[in-house]
Parts: C-alpha cells; sequence; structure tokens
C-alpha cells in the first residue's frame, strides 16, 4: 500500500496527474449575522464620539483599546487588505459528517472512549503533569493532544477565521469540515464492517457537495478539506483492505487535502504539521517558550523516543536504537510503546529538551508526529528518509534542509555508519545555528489554542490555509487545470 521508493516528488503540477456548519455544537461558534455587526460598529462609533466629545483627556487612553475589535470586526465582512488572497467560505455541512461523530466519541474506536481524547475543542485533557518540567506561565498551553485531531482543530478555527465570509459568492474557497479521520477510525481495527460502512461518510459528503451551486464555480479545484489522518488510511484499493477509499473515489478529483502525511506524488495532498501538546494563547507564550528552549542544558548529544519493544533485529529502528544503546552517555532512549508517550509522561518532552539531536526514522509511514514534538523542543531533527519532513511539509519548514536538520542516507546506516560518529563532526556553532533556525520555525509548527488565532503572528492554520489561497489563485493560469 505505502509506495516504497523515496523519490523527492515534483512541487507544482505533476506530469502524470493520474498516478495516482455552520453548526449548533456549543464549541463552534458561529458569526454574529451581519446586520447585527454593523449595528455594533455604528454604535461603537457613536460611543467613541461621544466620549471624545465630553472628555477630551481620556480620548488618547480609549480609542487604542476599541480600536482593535472594530478592525477585527469589519475584517469579516470588508475590508480586502486584511485577505489580500482572498476568503474562505465554510459549508454548512449536516451534523452527521462533523459533531455527530465527536459526540459519539465514545464509539470512535474499539477499544474505549475517545472522548477525552477529543475534549476541549479536540485539544484533549490538559497536560497538568507537565508542570515543574515546563515555564510555570506556560502551563495552561499544554495538553494531551492527539496526533488525529487536526480536523477538529482547523474547523474551530476555520469558523473563526479572519479571513471567513459568509457570502459564498465573494469566496475564493471553499471548506468542507467532514472528519473524515473520526469516520473511518473505527473501522480500521475490525474486519467485521463492510467496504460501504468506510466510505459512508465521505461518499455522502460528495454527494452533498457536488449538488451545490458552487462546486461547478471551478469543478471543486477551489475546495479543500482537512482529514486528520495520513493519506494511506484514505487509499483502499481493494474492498477488504485498509482504511476507507475517500481519496480514490471519482468526486474527490479536485479537492485540496490538508493532511498529516501527504503522497509526494499527488498535488492534491498537502501535508501540515502534525499538532503537538503545544497550544500557545498568545504570541509572547511563544516567545517565553522559544526562550526556554534556547537556553536549556542539553546533556546528550541525541536522543530516540518510539516503540523499544518486538523491534526485530533488521529493522531500521531495531538498528538506530542498537546504536542508540551502544553510544551510552550521548544517547538517551525514550521506550514509547503502548500510548505511553501519549498519555502523561513527561519524559519523552525532557529527552527532547536535554538532547542537541533527535533521531527522526520512518515508522510504519514516513511520516511521524515525533517530528514536530522534537523540533517544538529545540532539538535538532535528524532524517533517513527525504518523505519523511523535506517532501511533506514544504510550506512551514526552511527550504534548506540543511539549516535546520542533518540528512543520513538510510543506506548508510544499514552499512554501518556511526551516527554518533555524524553528529559528532558539527561544531557547537553549527549546533547552535541549527537550533536557532529551529526555534525561529517553532510559530509555524503550532497551533494555537484562540479560535481566532494568534494576534500578529501566524501560526500553522494561518499558513496553510494562506498556502490555500494561494494555490487557488496559481491555478487560475491558463491551462493549469488537467
Ligand atoms: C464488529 O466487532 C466489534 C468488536 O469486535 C463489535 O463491537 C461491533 O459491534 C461489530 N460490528 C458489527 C457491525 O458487527
Ligand atoms: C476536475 O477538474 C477537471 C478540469 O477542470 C474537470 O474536467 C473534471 O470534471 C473535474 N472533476 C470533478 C469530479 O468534478
Ligand atoms: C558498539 O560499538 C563498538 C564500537 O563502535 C562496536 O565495536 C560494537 O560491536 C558495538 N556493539 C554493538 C552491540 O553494536
Ligand atoms: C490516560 O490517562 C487517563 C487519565 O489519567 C487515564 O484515565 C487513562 O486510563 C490513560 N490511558 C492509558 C492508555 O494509559
Ligand atoms: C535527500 O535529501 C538530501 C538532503 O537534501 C539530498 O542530499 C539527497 O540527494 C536526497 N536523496 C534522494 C534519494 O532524493
Amino acid at each position: 500500500m505505502l509506495p516504497l521508493f523515496d523519490t523527492p516528488p515534483s512541487p507544482h503540477k505533476p506530469q502524470n496527474p493520474e498516478l495516482d456548519r455552520k453548526s449548533s455544537f456549543g464549541s463552534l461558534k458561529p458569526y454574529l449575522p451581519r446586520t447585527w455587526l454593523i449595528f455594533f460598529v455604528l454604535f461603537l462609533q457613536i460611543i467613541l464620539l461621544l466620549i471624545a466629545r465630553n472628555y477630551h483627556i481620556s480620548t488618547a487612553v480609549i480609542i487604542p483599546q476599541h480600536l482593535p475589535e472594530v478592525a477585527a470586526i469589519t475584517a469579516v465582512d470588508g475590508g480586502d487588505t486584511e485577505c489580500p488572497s482572498g476568503k474562505v467560505f465554510v459549508y454548512n455541512l449536516p451534523h452527521f459528517f462533523n459533531t455527530e461523530l465527536l459526540e459519539n466519541c465514545h464509539e470512535l474506536n474499539p477499544w474505549g472512549s475517545r472522548c477525552d481524547t477529543y475534549s476541549n475543542d479536540g485539544l484533549g485533557r490538559p497536560a497538568t503533569k507537565l508542570a515543574g518540567v515546563i515555564p510555570e506561565s506556560l502551563t495552561g498551553a499544554w495538553y494531551w493532544t492527539d496526533q488525529f485531531a487536526s480536523e477538529i482543530i482547523y474547523h474551530n478555527r476555520m469558523l473563526n477565521y479572519r479571513c471567513r465570509t459568509l457570502d459564498p459568492e465573494s469566496a475564493t474557497a471553499y471548506y468542507i469540515p467532514l472528519y473524515a479521520g473520526l469516520a473511518v477510525g473505527k473501522y480500521l481495527w475490525t474486519n467485521n464492517y463492510t467496504a460501504e460502512d468506510r466510505d459512508l461518510h465521505c461518499h455522502t459528503m460528495l454527494k452533498w457537495v457536488h449538488d451545490q451551486p458552487y462546486w461547478k464555480k471551478s469543478n471543486g479545484w477551489d475546495h479543500f478539506i482537512t482529514m486528520g489522518r495520513i493519506t494511506w488510511d484514505f487509499r483502499r484499493s481493494k474492498d477488504d483492505d485498509w482504511g476507507s477509499r475517500c481519496i480514490y473515489l471519482p468526486g474527490m478529483r479536485n479537492i485540496t487535502r490538508l493532511l498529516i502525511e501527504r503522497n509526494s506524488w499527488d498535488y492534491f495532498d498537502v501535508g501540515v504539521p502534525y499538532p503537538t501538546g503545544f497550544h500557545p494563547t498568545s504570541p509572547s507564550d511563544v516567545e517565553t517558550w522559544q526562550e526556554f528552549v534556547r537556553t536549556r542544558t542539553r546533556t546528550t548529544l541525541f536522543c530516540f523516543a518510539g516503540a523499544t519493544r518486538g523491534l526485530i533485529k533488521n529493522d531500521f529502528r531495531g538498528l538506530l536504537l542498537n546504536q542508540c544503546y551502544n553510544s551510552s552517555g550521548s544517547c538517551r532512549v525514550v521506550d514509547c510503546g503502548g500510548s505511553k508517550c501519549s498519555n502523561g509522561t513527561s519524559l519523552i518532552l525532557e529527552s527532547f529538551l536535554g538532547s542537541d539531536f533527535c533521531l527522526q526514522p520512518r515508522g510504519d509511514s514516513f511520516t511521524r508526529r515525533s517530528i514536530f514534538d522534537c523540533m517544538i523542543a529545540g532539538s535538532i531533527p535528524v532524517f533517513f528518509w527525504n518523505r519523511t519532513a523535506y517532501s511533506q511539509y514544504e510550506w512551514f519548514l526552511p527550504g534548506q534542509p540543511e539549516s535546520y536538520s542533518v540528512y543520513i542516507d538510510k543506506n548508510d546506516v544499514l552499512n554501518g555508519k556511526s551516527i554518533k560518529g555524524v553528529l559528532e563532526s558539527f561544531g557547537k556553532d553549527e549546533v547552535r545555528k541549527m537550533r536557532e533556525k529551529v526555534i525561529q520555525y517553532i510559530p509555524r509548527i503550532v497551533y494555537a489554542k484562540p479560535h481566532q488565532g494568534l494576534k500578529g503572528m501566524k501560526d500553522a492554520f494561518d499558513l496553510a490555509v494562506e498556502g490555500v489561497l494561494n494555490r487557488i489563485k496559481d491555478q487560475e493560469r491558463e491551462g493549469f487545470k488537467w
């Protein structure tokens, strides 16, 4: 199912393209109606005017407090200068496609309830056990976020996005808030469901969307969706194989998909960062964190976090593990067997915070959440496959791989190359420079906590949506659409 080659993808239009609610749910706050907004702005202006007339001296103090609010409101409807790439219309899909899945969180997987996992608007439970490891002022910014929560996080952000429009006529892009990952999650581990069960949500959504008048505007080229799992979970070719067929359904053809792992050959797949546990509430949270990781004392050269039990000798991860154990003093191993690393342990964060480098082999698929856990902790990632990051997250990571990461070809490791040897060859200053690059990119790979995003700082969500809007502009070039 996973392609075996590791060739760089075509970043733009591929040569061979066919290779391939607004809702009443409490947390997804709908926008105020437009007329209400107009009245509110007028009202605010009258009040300001009255205050200014009556209290000349205090005007300077009062106006700056109110101005940002007025600006934020006008950005919803007017103000094209705020949204030079255009605006997004969010489809009001029936609840069946999103919030109903969340409300039935106890049946999302066969082993137990996922209600805690997706609580707090998808961020999960507060990571109280990190107190003492992270700066005190940031204890409220960390959660045990599930790696598959992005469709919920994106939906909440999209409903409050500053470049959202309620007028479909004026939209540049159309967002489809289907929770495709949650919808298929419960069918992945038991085979007593039919292929139709697995494709039900996606199939029904496509029928619904194709019936909308705005589909025809561009044959779906201006439509996009977040799918919270890796692309391979939606690419079932035979009925009794793994996953859903969602991406292979003919009606999906022109829809851009934001995924935590993309198929590097598919133009319509866009890789976005996995959600991590860090959800800053303000730019100052980000800056506090950046300073914290910059000034850490790092006592080990590198670390490896992964499930260590049951790794066979010839498995690549097994080789890394052996090298790590054999570099005692220089390498730290964190055993993430079961769900130890996703649930209630600070061990993994501590080992990233204490190491200069972290090893990021591929696992069952090319990417891992650990890449982002590592970088957020200011540790420099070491990659063995290009598709682990370089051809996945181009909108989010630096263009020069060597500026923030180390690449060691997997074949060299198989032939016995010493990882410790490679990493020790970097001078202190080189390491400092690479780490600084990683730290500089932290805002671009986190998902902010406020549904409105961070004021004056772009996070992963902002970059993803701007990327989609810009792509739609590119597509307008003559002969682009195929
Ligand atoms: C499939 O099996 C699981 C447990 O293995 C069970 O909970 C579920 O009800 C079964 N579903 C169907 C449709 O039979
Ligand atoms: C996708 O776009 C192409 C080119 O605009 C169009 O011919 C095709 O019908 C579209 N596919 C779907 C499923 O709408
Ligand atoms: C550990 O490393 C040493 C020196 O590189 C090597 O001789 C030895 O065989 C290694 N041991 C294992 C278990 O890999
Ligand atoms: C995760 O943590 C919660 C709360 O501490 C606990 O109820 C749950 O059993 C834990 N799950 C696992 C798999 O350890
Ligand atoms: C992978 O990326 C590295 C670093 O950018 C590059 O040197 C190498 O040629 C790439 N390998 C393949 C197979 O594309």
